[in-house]
C-alpha cells in the first residue's frame, strides 16, 4: 500500500500513546539475555531427579516450548495489520513484542540442550484440546490479520493469542511450575529465566487489552464478537489444563510413585478458571466509556 503522509515528518511520534508508553517500558525492562542465564544447576538437579519427577515437568516443558514457538512464528499478522493502518506507535512497541517471544523460544530450547533433553521429543505431551489452540485456532487467527484487519480480525486474534493463551494458559502454566519447583527447591535457572518472562507478559497482556478495549468501547457489536470467542475458546483452554493436572493425578494414583514434587491440581484448576474471568473483566470495564479517546486518559489504560 502507498503511503500518503508520514507521521513523523507532519508533526511527531504521540508520546503520550498507551502503546508509545509501553514502547519505552520495554527498551527499559526487556533487557534480559537468555544466554547469561546459568543452567548448571538445573542440569545437575535434572540429572538427580527420578524418572517419576521427570514425568511431572515434561509435559509442561513440551507446553511452554511449543506455545512460545508458536506465538513467535504468530505474531507478524498483527504487526502487518496495525502497520498498515498507520498505527506507528503500536507497530514500535510491537517490535520489542516480537524480540521478547523470540527470547522465550531461544531460553527454552537453550535450556533443554543444556539439561540434556534437547533432542527429546515431547510432543506427544500435547493434547487435543492444545492442538486446537496451539496448532489450529491461534495461527487461524493471526492469519486472518495477513488478508482482513477489520475489528472482528483484530478482536479475534489478540483473544487467542493475548487474552487464552497468554492470559490464561502461559499465566497458569508458569505459576504451577514455579509453585512445584520452588518448592523443591531445584531448577533455579529456568525458574529466574521464567520470572523475566512473566515481565515481559505482562506489557503482552496490556498490550492486548488496549487493542481490543478501544475496538469495543462504545460498540456493542465487538463486544460480543469478544466475549463469544472467549466463550467458544474456553472449553480448549481448560482443557489444556484438565489435561496436565490429570497426567499428573494418575501418576500420583500410582502408589509405587517415586517423587517428592507436590502439584495442587485442585488450585491449578481454579487458578485457570480464575484468569478467565479476570481477562473478561479486564476487557469489559471498556464498557465505562463512550469513545476510545475517553478510555486512553482513563486509569483502565495503565500509564
Ligand atoms: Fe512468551
Ligand atoms: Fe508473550
Amino acid at each position: 500500500m502507498a503511503h500518503d503522509s508520514f507521521q513523523t515528518v507532519e508533526s511527531q511520534l504521540n508520546w503520550n500513546a498507551p502503546m508509545y508508553k509501553l514502547y519505552e517500558k520495554a527498551k527499559k525492562n526487556g533487557k534480559w539475555n537468555p544466554t547469561e542465564i546459568d543452567f548448571t544447576q538445573d542440569r545437575i538437579d535434572y540429572q538427580t531427579m527420578t524418572e517419576d519427577e521427570k514425568i511431572t515437568a515434561l509435559p509442561l516443558v513440551a507446553s511452554f516450548s511449543a506455545g512460545e514457538e508458536a506465538v513467535t512464528l504468530d505474531l507478524l499478522p498483527m504487526v502487518h495489520a496495525l502497520a498498515n493502518q498507520g498505527r506507528l506507535e503500536d507497530t514500535m512497541f510491537l517490535t520489542t513484542f516480537m524480540y521478547d517471544e523470540a527470547k522465550h523460544t531461544e531460553m527454552f530450547s537453550r535450556w533443554q540442550h543444556t539439561i540434556g533433553i534437547g533432542e527429546m521429543d515431547l510432543s506427544s505431551f500435547h493434547s487435543d484440546s492444545y492442538k486446537r489452540i496451539f496448532y489450529e485456532a491461534l495461527p487461524e487467527s493471526m492469519n486472518r490479520l495477513m488478508t482482513d484487519d477489520s475489528p472482528e480480525a483484530v478482536i479475534r486474534a489478540a483473544t487467542v493469542y493475548n487474552m487464552v493463551v497468554e492470559g490464561m494458559l502461559a499465566e497458569t502454566g508458569y505459576h504451577s511450575f514455579r509453585q512445584i519447583f520452588q518448592k523443591a527447591k531445584l531448577l533455579p535457572g529456568i525458574l529466574q529465566g521464567i520470572d523475566y518472562l512473566n515481565q515481559d507478559e505482562g506489557r503482552h497482556l496490556q498490550f492486548g487489552i488496549y487493542t481490543i478495549q478501544r475496538l469495543i468501547v462504545g460498540n456493542e457489536k465487538n463486544q460480543r464478537v469478544f466475549n463469544n470467542y472467549m466463550d467458544e475458546l474456553w472449553p480448549d483452554a481448560y482443557g489444556v489444563i484438565d489435561y496436565l493436572t490429570s497426567l499428573y493425578e494418575l501418576q500420583k494414583a500410582q502408589d509405587w510413585i517415586n517423587s517428592t514434587l507436590e502439584l495442587d491440581t485442585d488450585a491449578m484448576r481454579s487458578y485457570v478458571t480464575k484468569q478467565f474471568e479476570i481477562r473478561k473483566h479486564q476487557v469489559n470495564r471498556a464498557n465505562k466509556y463512550s469513545s476510545a479517546a475517553e478510555l486512553v486518559k482513563s486509569e483502565d489504560v495503565k500509564q
